[in-house]
C-alpha cells in the first residue's frame, strides 16, 4: 500500500512540474514568435521549441496514464474500484464524443464544401472553385485552390488532432469498458470459450489486418472501379462483422466492429491525408513540381472517411439497443445499417453536388427497414400451462440476476447495479416488466453474456408470468 501511494504521490508531483513547464515553454514560444514577427523574419530556434513543447505535452500523457494506474493499484479490491472505473469511462467517453464530433463536423463540412463550391461562375484560373455562406451572424467567403498557392500562407490550419484525439480516447474507453473486464464484458461463453488475453488480441490484432487489407485495395487497380471496389470492401466488411459476432459477445462484436472501421479512418489520416498534405506544402514552398496524384489520393481516403461516419456512429449508440446486438444473426443486421446508414450519406453527399437522386434515399430507408423487420421479436410458441406464481418467478430472479441487479452486487464486476437496477422483492420485477420480457425472453441478453446460466425454461416460465399479467 505504501509503495502505490509513494509512487501516486511522486508521479502527481512530476505532472505538476510538466504543467508548469508546458506554460512557461508555450509563454517563450509567443513572445519570440512576437518579437521576430515585429522584424519580419523567421525565428531560427522556431523547430527546436516546438519539438520540446510537443515532448513535455507528450510526457504528460504518459505522467497522467502512471498516476491513473498508481491510482488503480492503490484503489483494487476497495469498493473504490468500480467508482474509479466508472469515473474514468465517463471522462474517457467525454472526451471521446466531443472529439468525435470535432472530427465528424469537419469530415461533414469539408465535403459538403467539395460538393458545393462553384466552379464555374467567376472562378480565377488558379482556382477550383470557391463558396459563398453565412453563419452565427458573419458572411464568408472560401476559395478553394487546383493545386496549391504559388506562396504557402504562415497560419496554415490543418485538420488531425481531432481524428489522432478520437482514436486515442476510443482505444482508451475500449480498455476501460472491454478490456479490462473482458470476461465480463469481451467474451461470451456460449459463442466462443476463449481466455481474456486471446479475445484482447484478436481484437487488436483485427483492427491492424483490416488496414492491411483495405490499404491494399486503394493501392490496387480496384481503386479505379467505384463499384467493384465497394462491393468487395462490402464483402471483407460483412466477414469482418461475421468473425467478430462469432468471437465477442454482441456487444463487443459490434464496438469492435466500429472500432474497426474508425481505425482505418484515423490511419488514413496519419498515413495517407496528412504525410500527402505535408508533401504538397512542401513541394509548394521548395516551387518545386506537385504531384496532382497526392491530392487526390487524400481526397479518395478522406471521402471514404465520409462514408464511414454513419456506421460508426450507430456502433457508437448501438449498446442501447439489445434487439439489434443481441439478435441471433446480429452481423447481418450490423450490415445491413452499415449499408442503409451509408446509402443515406451518399444521397447526402449527391444532393450537396446539387445531383437529385429518385431512389438512393427511399432504398436506403427500405434497406434500414430491412433491419427493424429482421430485428422483431420472433413469436415463442412455448406453451404456457399452468400460471406462475409471484414467488416462483422471484425465486429465479433471485438466482440469476441478483448477483449484479442488487445494491450490492456480488459479482465481481460491479460495485453498484447496473444501468441503477436492483430486484430488492418482486414490485422492482415488476414494475420493469417490459423490459424484462425485451432482455431476457425476446433477445436473451439478459443475464449478461449468461453468467449466472439462466436455462431455456426459466425464460419460458418469466414469459408465461408477464403474459398472464397482461
Ligand atoms: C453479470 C451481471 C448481470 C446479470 C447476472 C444480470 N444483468 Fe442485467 N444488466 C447488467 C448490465 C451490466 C446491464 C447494463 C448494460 C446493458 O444494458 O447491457 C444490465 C442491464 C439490464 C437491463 C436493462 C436496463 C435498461 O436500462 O434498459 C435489464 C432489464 C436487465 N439487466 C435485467 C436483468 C435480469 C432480469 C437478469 C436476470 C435474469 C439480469 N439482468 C442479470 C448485468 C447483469
Amino acid at each position: 500500500m505504501l509503495m502505490p501511494l509513494t509512487f501516486f504521490i511522486l508521479t502527481f508531483c512530476i505532472l505538476v512540474l510538466l504543467v508548469v513547464m508546458s506554460y512557461k515553454i508555450r509563454s517563450f514560444k509567443i513572445s519570440r514568435e512576437e518579437y521576430f514577427r515585429e522584424f519580419g523574419e523567421e525565428d531560427p530556434k522556431k523547430s527546436n521549441i516546438s519539438t520540446a513543447l510537443n515532448n513535455v505535452y507528450a510526457l504528460i500523457v504518459i505522467t497522467s496514464a502512471a498516476l491513473i494506474f498508481s491510482l488503480y493499484i492503490i484503489v483494487k479490491d476497495t469498493i473504490y474500484a468500480g467508482h474509479l472505473m466508472e469515473w474514468l469511462n465517463i471522462v474517457v467517453r467525454l472526451l471521446h464524443i466531443t472529439f468525435g464530433i470535432a472530427w465528424i463536423g469537419a469530415s461533414f463540412y469539408f465535403v459538403f464544401l467539395e460538393n458545393a463550391l462553384n466552379r464555374t461562375e467567376n472562378v480565377r484560373e488558379e482556382l477550383a472553385g470557391n463558396l459563398w455562406a453565412v453563419h452565427g451572424g458573419g458572411f464568408y467567403y472560401l476559395e478553394k485552390y487546383k493545386i496549391a498557392p504559388s506562396q504557402i500562407p504562415k497560419h496554415l490550419h490543418w485538420f488531425k488532432y481531432e481524428a489522432y484525439f478520437t482514436w486515442l480516447s476510443g482505444f482508451c474507453l475500449l480498455f476501460i469498458v472491454y478490456y479490462f473486464n473482458a470476461s465480463a464484458m469481451l467474451i461470451d461463453k456460449q459463442v466462443l470459450d476463449i481466455s481474456p488475453l486471446a479475445g484482447i488480441l484478436i481484437g487488436v490484432g483485427s483492427f491492424i489486418l483490416a488496414w492491411f487489407i483495405y490499404d491494399l485495395m486503394c493501392k490496387s487497380p480496384l481503386k479505379k472501379n467505384i463499384v467493384l471496389f465497394s462491393v468487395t470492401g462490402l464483402i471483407i466488411a460483412t466477414a469482418f462483422a461475421f468473425g467478430y459476432s462469432h468471437i465477442f459477445s454482441g456487444r463487443a462484436a459490434f464496438i469492435h466492429f466500429g472500432a474497426m472501421l474508425g481505425s482505418i479512418m484515423a490511419a488514413n489520416v496519419f498515413f495517407v491525408i496528412i504525410p500527402s498534405q505535408k508533401a504538397m506544402v512542401k513541394a509548394a514552398k521548395d516551387g518545386k513540381f506537385l504531384d496532382p496524384q497526392l491530392g487526390k489520393n487524400a481526397l479518395m481516403r478522406s471521402l471514404h472517411n465520409n462514408y464511414f461516419t454513419l456506421p460508426v456512429l450507430f456502433v457508437m449508440v448501438s449498446n442501447h439497443f439489445p434487439s439489434t446486438f443481441g439478435n441471433k444473426y446480429s452481423w447481418i443486421i450490423l450490415i445491413i445499417i452499415t449499408i442503409g446508414t451509408a446509402g443515406v450519406k451518399h444521397w447526402l453527399n449527391l444532393r450537396e453536388k446539387g445531383k437529385l437522386s429518385i431512389w438512393i434515399l427511399p432504398s436506403s430507408i427500405v434497406i434500414l427497414l430491412a433491419a427493424a423487420f429482421l430485428s422483431a421479436p420472433k413469436s415463442n410458441n412455448a406453451k404456457c400451462e399452468s400460471t406462475v406464481s409471484e414467488t416462483e418467478v422471484y425465486a429465479i430472479i433471485q438466482n440469476r440476476c441478483i448477483s449484479c441487479h442488487s445494491d450490492k452486487p456480488t459479482d465481481p464486476a460491479y460495485t453498484a447495479p447496473p444501468n441503477g437496477i436492483a430486484y430488492r422483492n418482486i414490485n422492482d420485477v415488476i414494475k420493469l416488466k417490459d423490459r424484462i420480457l425485451q432482455r431476457v425472453v425476446i433477445t436473451h441478453t439478459m443475464p449478461q453474456n449468461n453468467k449466472t446460466n439462466m436455462t431455456e425454461e426459466e425464460r419460458n416460465i418469466i414469459k408465461c408470468w408477464i403474459e398472464q399479467s397482461k
